[in-house]
């Protein structure tokens, strides 16, 4: 016997807090969309990426990653044989558009971090991969830049966690960042074919960056902890 919920009751579970979202007004975004843009894919699925808040296409059509940053991002996931149909789930820090494409703020993060915990929670994913700068430092609890918290898998609340340039830098950036990407889509690859185990300490000379302000666990490899026992996005 096991209380672990079964992948369908994780999904009805997953659906219902959707059709909660679709009414939320906790914050001011709720004036301006046009859609609440909860998640896209597999609830059980072994790979949840997180990017930044939808963009014009994605609140037009109240999907995730809809727009040319999408296309990049299917692209990268199909280089990996991964499609986000499959073994994928696609969700955002914050769900619904901050106008004229603003960063999110702070107080509009805080409000609904709740809903991305939880379907952190639900889907229970081998390897989550965050996009960009507002998902990393959410996640990995950190001031860092993403530019230096990439390039390596972390362990991550019993799984990895491998952050990643948002694909719009990408897009308007140096191919280095696209070949950075691709670098940091193999390890993703890897995790998912279990090929990555978890890392031992870095030798000085690899050193990880510094510690976030609150440390991120070591391991991990004790009963899986519930997000708000251990005080997740606190
Ligand atoms: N950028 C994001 O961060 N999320 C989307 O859904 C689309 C673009």
């Amino acid at each position: 016997m096991t209380n672990e919920p079964s992948p369908e009751e994780r999904a009805s579970q997953l659906r219902a807090l959707a059709d909660e979202a679709a009414t939320c007004v906790r914050c001011g975004l709720s004036e301006g969309r046009t859609n609440v843009v909860f998640g896209y894919g597999d609830p059980d699925a072994d790979l949840m990426i997180v990017g930044e808040g939808p963009g014009q296409h994605e609140d037009e059509q109240g999907l995730p990653f809809v727009g040319r940053s999408g296309q990049l991002l299917d692209q990268l996931l199909g280089e990996i044989d991964l499609r986000r149909e499959d073994n994928v789930y696609i969700g955002n820090v914050v769900k619904c558009r901050p106008p004229g494409n603003r960063d999110p703020r702070q107080d509009e993060i805080d409000t609904c971090k709740s809903y991305l915990r939880e379907q952190l929670r639900l889907i229970d994913p081998k390897v989550v991969v965050t996009l960009g700068n507002f998902s990393s430092k959410l996640l990995l609890r950190t001031d860092d830049g993403i530019t230096r918290l990439r390039g390596r898998a972390y362990e991550w609340w019993g799984r990895f966690l491998v952050p990643t340039f948002h694909p719009a830098a990408a897009l308007r950036g140096s191919a280095r960042v696209l070949e950075d990407m691709r670098s940091d889509f193999g390890l993703v690859a890897d995790v998912v074919a279990g090929r990555l185990e978890i890392e031992e300490p870095a030798t000085p000379s690899e050193a990880p960056p510094e510690p976030p302000p609150e440390p991120l666990p070591e391991t991990i490899a004790v009963a899986k902890p519930t997000f708000d026992q251990l005080g997740l996005f606190r």
